[in-house]
C-alpha cells in the first residue's frame, strides 16, 4: 500500500495555526517550531492552504506568484527548510495550488489592464450585453455572491467565479496550461509530495461560456456551464504525468465539489488525480442512516476507478463539526448560505456537538482510505460564530452584501497555552488577524495535553491504534445492530458508532479498545459515542 491510500493529513490553515515572527499572524517560522506536535499527533503528512504572495483578498487563494512564499510567513529559503525538517521528521507535506483563477495582482493580469497584445486571452474578457454594453456577458453569480463578472475602465468585462479579486484563467490557452505544469515541477523538485487541487473543477468552462439562469451551483450539485466540465481531465491527464516524472510519485488531492459519486470518481480514473474529498461525508447529518449510506456510496465509487475514499469532516469553508453537530441535523449540512443563515439562530449545544465530533472522529478513522483532519479539530475547537462585523476578513461577508457572515469563524487562530490572547499562538502580546474568544484557554493545547479526557488525547490514542490496526485491515464489512447505530468490522476490529440519544448493547467478546466517551463499557454503548473493539468473533 503506497503511504497515500492510508494516510492521516492535517491540514494546516498557515495563517492561524502559529506565529513565531510575533505579528500576529501564523507564519512557517511557527509551523517549524510546532513540528513536534503534529509528530506527537501521529499524523503521516501536512497539507499547507496557500502560502504564496498574495493581496489576501481571499485568504491567500488569490495568488500574485506561484513560486514564492508571503512575505507575512517567511521566505523561500524558510520554506524549503521546513520541508526539510518535516521530511526528516517523517512528514509528507501536500501544498495548495489555485489554478482556476490568479490574483488580480498577478503579473498576467496587470498585463491583462495594460492592455498587452494576447494579455487578455490568458483569462475571459467578453464585451458586456445591453445596447451600451453595460450589462454583464452571462447570468452567472459569484460563489461569493454578485454577478461574476466585473467591469474594467475601458468598458470590457472579465470573469471571476469567486471574488473580483480572483480573475478566472482560461484554461484554453497553451501557456497557462505549460506555466502551471512549470508550478507543480518548481515544487516537486523542492520536494514537495503533492498538491491539493482548489476548485479542481472548474478550470474548464462551456465552451461560449452560455447562461445558467438559475443559482450559483458550486455546491448545491446542479448543472452548470463553470463546473464540472468534460474537458477538465485532459488538463489531470497532463498532471498526472508530471507527478509521474518523479520517484517517487507525486500525489494530488482534487478538491472538486460535483453532483454525486460517480462524476466524483472520474477525477479518480487511473491516469489522471490520486484522491478526492468525499465532502458527501461533512454535509451528512449526525444519523447513522445518513452516515452508512454516504460511506458506502463513497467506497463503491472510489472502488471503480481503484482509488480510496478520502474522508474530511472539516476545513477552513464550512462550519466546524462541533458546531455542526450541535444543533438539529437537517438532512443536508454544509457552511453555506442555509446553514448560516437559518440554521445558526437555533441555539448550540456544544458539549453535545463536542461528543457527537469525538465519535465522529472515531468513525472517520476506522474507514478505509484517507482521512484529513482540520486544525483545531483535534482540540474539540468550535465555530466562533459571534465576531464584529468590521474585523470579518472573508470577503463573502461584503459580497453577499453582509447578509453571509462567512467563514471566518473556523479560521480563528489556534490557542497553544495560557490563559490570555493570544494564547502562545503568538511569542508576545499581540492583536492576532482574527480575534480569539475568551474561553480559548480552555482549549488550548496545554491545556488538553496530559488531560485523558481530552479531545486531544483522544485524537492521539486513535491515531495510534489507527497506524497498528485499521491500516491495512481490508474492506467494511457492515454488521447488523440496532436502529441509529452504525457497525461494521475491519479484520481483527469492529467499530460501533451509536448516534441515538439512548445507550445501546455492545456484542458479547468484545475487547474495548478505544471510546470516545469515559462512560462505554465492554457490555454498553452510551449515546452519541463510538467505540473500536477488538472481536475476533461476535455475539450479540
Ligand atoms: C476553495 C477554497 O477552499 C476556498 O477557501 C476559496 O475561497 C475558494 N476555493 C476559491 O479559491
Amino acid at each position: 500500500m503506497r503511504w497515500w491510500q492510508s494516510a492521516v493529513v492535517y491540514q494546516v490553515y498557515i495563517r492561524s495555526f502559529a506565529d513565531g515572527s510575533g505579528d500576529g499572524i501564523g507564519d512557517i517560522a511557527g509551523l517549524r517550531d510546532r513540528l513536534g506536535y503534529l509528530t506527537e499527533l501521529g499524523v503521516d503528512a501536512l497539507w499547507i492552504n496557500p502560502w504564496y504572495p498574495s493581496p489576501q483578498a481571499d485568504a491567500g487563494y488569490d495568488v500574485a506568484d506561484y513560486c514564492g512564499i508571503e512575505p507575512d510567513y517567511g521566505t523561500l529559503q524558510q520554506a524549503q527548510d521546513f520541508l526539510a525538517e518535516a521530511h526528516a521528521a517523517g512528514l509528507r507535506v501536500i501544498l495548495d495550488i489555485v489554478p482556476n483563477h490568479t490574483s488580480a495582482a498577478h503579473r498576467w493580469f496587470a498585463a491583462a489592464l495594460a492592455g498587452e497584445p494576447g494579455a487578455r486571452d490568458r483569462y475571459h474578457f467578453r464585451a458586456g450585453r445591453g445596447d451600451r454594453g453595460q450589462l454583464p456577458p452571462n447570468d452567472w453569480q459569484s460563489v461569493f455572491g454578485g454577478p461574476a463578472w466585473s467591469r474594467i475602465a475601458d468598458g470590457s468585462w472579465y470573469l471571476h467565479l469567486f471574488a473580483p479579486a480572483q480573475p478566472d484563467l482560461n484554461w484554453d490557452h497553451p501557456q497557462v496550461r505549460r506555466e502551471f505544469e512549470d508550478v507543480l515541477r518548481f515544487w516537486f523538485d523542492r520536494g514537495v509530495d503533492g498538491f491539493r487541487i482548489d476548485v479542481a473543477h472548474g478550470l474548464v468552462k462551456a465552451p461560449g461560456l452560455p447562461d445558467r439562469d438559475t443559482g450559483l451551483g458550486m455546491l448545491d450539485g446542479a448543472a452548470h456551464p463553470a463546473w464540472d466540465q468534460d474537458g477538465v481531465h485532459e488538463i489531470y491527464r497532463g498532471w498526472r504525468a508530471v507527478a509521474r516524472e518523479y520517484d517517487p510519485e507525486r500525489v494530488f488531492i482534487a478538491e472538486a465539489w460535483v453532483a454525486d459519486s460517480g462524476r466524483l470518481a472520474r477525477y479518480l480514473r487511473p491516469d489522471e488525480l490520486h484522491t478526492a474529498f468525499q465532502f458527501d461525508f461533512l454535509r451528512a447529518p449526525w444519523r447513522a442512516a445518513s452516515l452508512r449510506e454516504v460511506a458506502d456510496d463513497a467506497m463503491a465509487a472510489a472502488a471503480t476507478v481503484g482509488a480510496p475514499p478520502t474522508w474530511v469532516l472539516s476545513n477552513h469553508d464550512v462550519t466546524r463539526t462541533v458546531t455542526r453537530y450541535a444543533r438539529s441535523q437537517p438532512d443536508h449540512l454544509v457552511g453555506t448560505d442555509w446553514e448560516r443563515k437559518r440554521w445558526t439562530r437555533e441555539p448550540a449545544d456544544h458539549d453535545l456537538g463536542r461528543r457527537r465530533a469525538r465519535a465522529g472522529a472515531l468513525l472517520q478513522l476506522a474507514l478505509p482510505g484517507t482521512a484529513y483532519i482540520y486544525q483545531g479539530e483535534e482540540l474539540g475547537l468550535e465555530e466562533i460564530e459571534q465576531l464584529p462585523d468590521e474585523l470579518r476578513r472573508d470577503p463573502t461577508f461584503a459580497q453577499s452584501g453582509f447578509t453571509d457572515v462567512g467563514r471566518d469563524g473556523c479560521r480563528i487562530p489556534l490557542p497553544w497555552s495560557g490563559a490570555a490572547a493570544p494564547y502562545g499562538f503568538s511569542p508576545a502580546p499581540v492583536t492576532t488577524w482574527l480575534p480569539q474568544p475568551p474561553h480559548w484557554g480552555s482549549r488550548a493545547v496545554a491545556a488538553q495535553h496530559d488531560d485523558p479526557a481530552s479531545v486531544l488525547q483522544l485524537y492521539r490514542a486513535a491515531l495510534r491504534l489507527r497506524r497498528t490496526h485499521w491500516r491495512g485491515a481490508g474492506p467494511v464489512r457492515w454488521l447488523d445492530c440496532p436502529p441509529g447505530v452504525l457497525a461494521f468490522r475491519r479484520g481483527e476490529l469492529c467499530c460501533w458508532v451509536n448516534t441515538t440519544g439512548r445507550e445501546v448493547a455492545l456484542p458479547k467478546n468484545a475487547t474495548v479498545l478505544l471510546a470516545s466517551h469515559s462512560t462505554a463499557t465492554e457490555t454498553r454503548l452510551p449515546p452519541d459515542t463510538t467505540v473500536w473493539l477488538a472481536a475476533p468473533e461476535i455475539s450479540l
